[in-house]
């Protein structure tokens, strides 16, 4: 046995050197010599010629073999692949050169980033952050937010009805009613969140948006609060040189009720395309809680006063990003995402 052993391994390191550095031919050998009809495997095949004495030491020297032929094998292959590269960089066909390739980092959705400092900037004022569920029903809607079932406020077309009482919520406020029959003042409170309305699409109305709302009910709380309050908001957000100014509106809820504006963050007041001209820029409503509002969730007017203010967090990244057209928060184009990294 050990007679044959020898010259196979003597020709396989023979064959092996010669193919030292070429895959295909180091894959020959493995044929040769380890494949279903090898030199190696043939030798396997033999030892069942062999008497039960001779068998053990016989099979250890071929499984020997066996073993060495392989890692010799192994050891060849990677040395050509190495080789291979190595060609090819002297050859200029890899250039090392090149920058590496990054991966790709997600990045957070422009609502997503405005919501969150707005959720931080209210939360480091000592506000909590309430939820409410979107699917709404009339009362909670409109209802107790002082707008009656023939209230002019309530342009059927506007709405998204779902069925009999419910409806897609028109806007955030109606957290402030669950806020309040869920908790006595003094509250704090802000909920951001997805408000609904039948509107044309276009670069600045889409069906569904995104709104913050807010309510403080304390006793004594005035106009000037909220002045204060939104004021130290948009400082926060906009930086230190933002001004604030309110302006009469009407909403039901509220009384008196006003409309607030900030200087134009384009031009910083002076007048500019964004803000067509004038300076100023409205972001939302405001006002002081009608005392019907409080009667309808048993709160005490007599005892407690409040102020709500809503925005429009869409309008505000737009602002913040400079994006002309609404419609590219919602097409998840990558491209247009890709532009607000983290
Ligand atoms: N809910 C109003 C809207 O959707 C915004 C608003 C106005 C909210 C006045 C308020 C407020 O809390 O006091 O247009």
């Amino acid at each position: 046995m050990r007679d044959l052993l020898e010259p196979i391994e003597r020709g396989f390191e023979e064959a092996l050197a010669e193919a030292r550095g070429d895959a295909d031919a180091i894959e020959k050998l493995r044929v040769r010599f380890l494949g279903r009809k090898g030199e190696v495997t043939a030798l396997m095949k033999q030892l069942r010629t062999l008497s039960a004495d001779e068998r053990p030491a016989a099979g250890k020297a071929v499984n020997d073999l066996k073993v060495r032929v392989q890692t010799a094998l192994e050891a060849a292959v990677s040395g050509a692949a190495e080789e291979g590269r190595r060609r090819e960089v002297e050859s200029g066909a890899i250039d090392v050169s090149l920058p590496g390739r990054r991966p790709w980092r997600g990045s957070l959705h422009p609502v997503t980033t405005v919501t969150r400092e707005l959720e931080r900037i209210f939360r480091e004022m000592g506000y909590s952050v309430e939820r409410g569920p979107e699917i709404e029903d009339d009362f909670h809607n409109f209802q107790a937010l002082n707008i009656p079932p023939d209230h002019p406020a309530r342009d059927d077309s506007d709405t998204f009805y779902v069925r009999g009482e419910l409806l897609l919520r028109t806007h955030t406020s109606p957290v402030q009613i669950r806020t309040m029959e869920a908790h006595s003042p003094p509250i704090r409170m802000i909920c951001p969140g997805r408000a609904y309305r039948h509107d044309q699409i276009d670069a600045t109305h889409l069906p569904m948006f995104h709104q913050l709302e807010a309510l403080v009910v304390d006793r004594g709380i005035s106009m000037a609060d909220l002045k204060g309050t939104l004021e130290a908001v948009w400082k926060r957000f906009f930086g230190e040189e933002v001004r604030t100014r309110l302006r009469p509106g009407y909403f039901p809820f509220v009384e008196p009720g006003c409309e607030y504006d900030i200087s134009c963050r384009v031009c910083d007041g002076s007048g500019c395309r964004t803000c067509k001209g004038g300076g100023w820029i409205e972001l939302g409503g405001a006002g002081m809680v009608h005392p019907a509002v409080f009667e309808a969730v048993g709160i005490d007017p007599e005892i407690w006063t409040g102020f709500a203010f809503g925005l429009g967090i869409d309008r505000i990244a737009m602002m913040r990003y400079e994006i002309e057209d609404l419609r590219l928060l919602l097409e998840n184009d990558s491209r247009f995402l890709a532009q607000f990294p983290v």
